[in-house]
């Protein structure tokens, strides 16, 4: 590949009380063998200023470091992110990032349903993480070439997108990749980043389900929202069969024996796990307080007494996934799709999904989920020391118990955690920007 440092467009954005100016490079190759040219690309945007010679929030056109989002959802595709104003005339997570003086770089990424003329599927794991590595490679081949601090490369997602940031974050320079690095022709370069910032992080798949059961399994039915062909939407809920209960009962179980082989220090037993996310969720439930919420008594939080009831709160916030959301027998989750091959759509990842199957599909290679798993790498050499983790304390989409276990593997190994489960918030990112850039100033400054 080739980066050519004059196919720039110099560009402004308005907001409703602020002009920005930054240079963009967009849609630059990042390998020189893709699979996907559409998606293989990413876009560089650099604030004006360090074009000119001048500082940004104390940064110079050397120091300033490299915000590195994906819009990575339900492991999908995802196109590269760039700058723009919002319908309400805010500015969106990139435009925000350049007016404090991040360099802006993000990649597109193959996803679960990409294919390629033939109707081969191109894009199924581990490709979304070899495509995010394989654009840090890049960044770091045209340094010298480009402003920002290539050792300051920090990277964002939500969700699917959070999950793959978390395992940017832990995997860098894990020789595991190396032969999917190489085939679609990487930069031969570091792929280690600095930190790495995750939003409700969907990653541990192949615990996800069971970890579920364990935080929900108490409930006997769960609440999901229909969206309707005419766009409006119904409130369902489904009630559990005999056959799900029995899983879930037995989920519970895999999941007890997961949390005793983690050999977590602070949390080698279900209670205290329990225990660590209940002082979490009343961290946040005091936070919300002091800011002037009301914390229903309802929700099983009593914060005079400094106590909470964990499976009151679950079922007060309730489950939204039904047993077996991720590995499912039938294999209909996005989650079999994400671990099919070039040409079968689904597989299973979990030795539970695949002994109980009624889809007559495969099993994904071990290797091909290990690689997908930010738990994995946590303390490899490459691991990176800055972590933010948010895990929205209204979000059912994943057991908190995935964020919780990843943030005490992380600390355990002696990495700074900036860990909360925001009040009220369900399944969403980039909801406290301000927050996150403070973070990001204070690891790249101090
Ligand atoms: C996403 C959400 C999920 O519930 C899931 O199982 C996988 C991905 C997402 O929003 O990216």
């Amino acid at each position: 590949m080739y980066f050519n440092s004059d196919e720039y467009t110099d560009e402004t954005l308005e907001s409703r009380d602020c002009i920005l100016h930054y240079r963009a490079y967009r849609n630059v190759p990042y390998v020189s063998n893709p699979v996907c040219e559409r998606l293989q690309v990413l876009n560089i945007f650099i604030p004006i200023q360090y074009i000119n010679g001048q500082t940004v929030n104390n940064y110079t056109s050397n120091t300033a470091p490299i915000f590195f989002p994906n819009a990575i959802g339900g492991y999908m595709e995802a196109n590269p992110c760039s700058p723009y104003v919002k319908e309400n005339g805010d500015f969106n997570t990139e435009a925000l990032a350049l007016k404090r003086g991040y360099v802006v770089i993000s990649a597109g990424v193959r996803g679960r349903t990409t294919t390629d003329e033939s109707g081969k599927f191109i894009g199924k794991a581990p490709s979304c993480i070899v495509d995010l590595k394989a654009a840090v490679r890049f960044v770091r081949s045209i340094a010298d070439k480009i402003c920002g601090d290539v050792n300051k490369i920090v990277s964002n997602g939500t969700s699917a997108g959070g999950a793959m940031s978390a395992l940017l974050g832990a995997s860098g320079d894990c020789e595991e990749y190396e032969a999917y690095l190489s085939q679609i022709g990487a930069a031969n370069q570091s792929d280690s980043i600095f930190a790495s910032s995750c939003y409700c992080p969907i990653t541990n798949l192949e615990n996800a389900d069971s970890a579920y059961e364990w935080q929900y399994g108490h409930l006997n039915c769960n609440h999901w929202t229909r969206w309707n062909s005419d766009n409006t939407t119904t409130e369902m809920i489904d009630y559990f069969s005999l056959k799900q209960k029995q899983h879930s009962e037995d989920l519970k179980h895999i999941f007890a024996e997961y949390v005793e082989m983690l050999k977590l220090k602070d949390a080698h037993t279900l209670l205290l796990l329990e225990e660590f996310i209940c002082t979490k969720l009343i961290e946040s439930a005091k936070k919300a307080e002091q800011e002037g919420e009301c914390v229903s008594k309802e929700c099983g939080i009593y914060l005079a007494e400094n106590k909470m009831n964990f499976a009151l709160y679950n079922s007060y916030i309730t489950r939204m996934k039904t047993v077996c959301c991720f590995d499912n027998p039938h294999a209909f989750t996005c989650e079999n799709e994400l671990f099919g091959n070039e040409f079968e759509n689904v597989r299973h990842f979990t030795d539970y999904g695949f002994q109980n199957d009624l889809a007559c599909v495969q099993r994904a290679p071990e290797m091909t989920v290990f690689l997908m798993n930010a738990m994995n790498f946590v303390g490899r050499k490459g691991c990176v020391k800055h972590w933010r983790i948010r895990h929205g304390a209204a979000d059912r989409d994943t057991s908190f118990a995935i964020s919780a276990c990843l943030t005490l593997k992380l600390e355990e190994c002696g990495y700074s955690v900036d860990y909360s489960l925001p009040w009220g918030v369900e399944h969403s990112g980039d909801y406290d920007l301000n927050e996150l850039f403070d973070w990001i100033d204070f690891i790249c400054k101090r």
